[in-house]
C-alpha cells in the first residue's frame, strides 16, 4: 500500500482572528474525507497550529531560540499551546471512530539551527505497519544551536520522509495552492499548477510569508520545504485547498483536483 503524509494546515483548521480556538467541524470534515481512503493507503496526519502555537510562539520570538529572560516559559506556553490545538484533532478523530495513534514531535526530536536531525521514529513506522492514523504536528523542538526552535509540520514532514519515504505529501491550506502573487492580498493573483526544476526559483521568489501571526515562513517556507523532500525522496507533494469540500479526499485518491503539485524530479 502507498503512504501519504497529509498536512492539515493550521490556517483552514482554526480561527485566525480568535486566539485558540479550534474550528471542530472542519476537523471532523477533513478527517472524514480521509477515513473512506484508509483502506487503500497507509496514512500520518500531520496539523499545523493556526491561531494557537503561532502567537505565543512569535509574542517570545521562538523561532531565534532562547534569547531573552522569559524565553523558557515562553517554550513552555508555546508548546502547550500547540498541544492543546493536537488534543482537540486526536479528540475530533477518536468521536469519528478513526484508530489514531499521537505523536509530539517536542518529546522525542531534535533539531540543530531550526533543523530536526537524526530523529528515532520507529515508533511511528510502528504505528503506520500496525494500521494506526498516526497524528503529528508542528512543534517546539529542542535545538543544539539555539535551545529550541519551532519546527513546522512542513519540517516534521522533511524529518520523517527521509525513514518513511511517502509516495506522496498533500499539503492543506487555505489558498487553492501556489499563486504568482499571494491570494489573499491581489484577487488577480494566477494558479502556478506545477512546480519543477525550470520555475523553482521563480516560484520562490513569488512566495511569501503568511498574512496571519505566524513563525514558520508562510508560503515561501512550504515551498522551499517541499521542494526539497521531494528532490530527496522522489516523493511528489501537492498543495490543496481544503476550505473547499472533496479536495482532500480527491488529491488521495490521485483524483484530479485544482491545486500546484511540485515535483523536482
Ligand atoms: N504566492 C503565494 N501563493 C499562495 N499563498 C501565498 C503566497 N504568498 C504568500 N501566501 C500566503 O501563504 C498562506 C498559507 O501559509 P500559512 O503558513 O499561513 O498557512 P498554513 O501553513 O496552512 O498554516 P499553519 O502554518 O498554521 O499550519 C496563504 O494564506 C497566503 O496568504
Ligand atoms: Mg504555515
Amino acid at each position: 500500500m502507498q503512504t501519504v503524509f497529509i498536512k492539515i494546515g493550521g490556517s483552514a483548521i482554526t480561527d485566525i482572528n480568535k486566539e485558540s480556538t479550534a474550528k471542530k467541524e472542519e476537523i471532523k470534515r477533513l478527517l472524514n474525507e480521509i477515513k473512506p481512503c484508509l483502506n487503500k493507503k497507509k496514512v500520518l496526519v500531520g496539523h499545523g497550529s493556526g491561531s494557537f502555537a503561532h502567537i505565543p510562539a512569535h509574542k517570545y520570538k521562538l523561532n531565534l531560540g532562547l534569547t531573552e529572560k522569559d524565553s523558557l516559559y515562553g517554550a513552555s506556553v508555546t508548546q502547550s499551546a500547540a498541544a492543546k490545538l493536537h488534543r482537540i484533532v486526536v479528540e475530533c478523530a477518536v468521536q469519528e471512530g478513526l484508530s489514531t495513534f499521537s505523536f509530539s514531535p517536542s518529546t522525542t526530536a531534535v533539531a540543530e539551527s531550526g533543523r530536526i536531525f537524526n530523529w528515532d521514529v520507529s515508533a511511528i513506522e510502528k504505528a503506520l505497519e500496525l494500521g494506526f492514523l498516526p497524528i503529528t504536528y508542528g512543534d517546539v523542538v529542542l535545538d543544539k544551536k539555539q535551545g529550541v526552535c519551532i519546527a513546522s509540520t512542513e519540517e516534521v514532514f522533511r524529518a520523517l520522509s527521509k525513514k518513511i519515504k511517502p509516495e506522496k505529501l498533500i499539503i492543506g491550506t487555505d489558498v487553492d495552492g501556489i499563486f504568482d502573487k499571494d491570494p489573499k492580498l491581489s484577487p488577480d493573483a494566477t494558479l502556478i499548477k506545477e512546480v519543477n526544476k525550470n520555475n523553482i526559483k521563480d516560484v520562490l521568489n513569488y512566495s511569501g510569508k503568511s498574512t496571519k501571526i505566524d513563525v514558520t515562513g508562510g508560503m515561501k517556507s512550504k515551498v522551499s520545504h517541499l521542494y526539497e523532500i521531494s528532490k530527496e525522496t522522489g516523493a511528489v507533494c501537492q498543495i490543496v485547498n481544503l476550505q473547499k469540500p472533496g479536495r482532500l479526499k480527491d488529491a488521495i485518491l490521485g483524483n484530479e483536483v485544482i491545486g500546484t503539485i511540485i515535483n523536482a524530479n
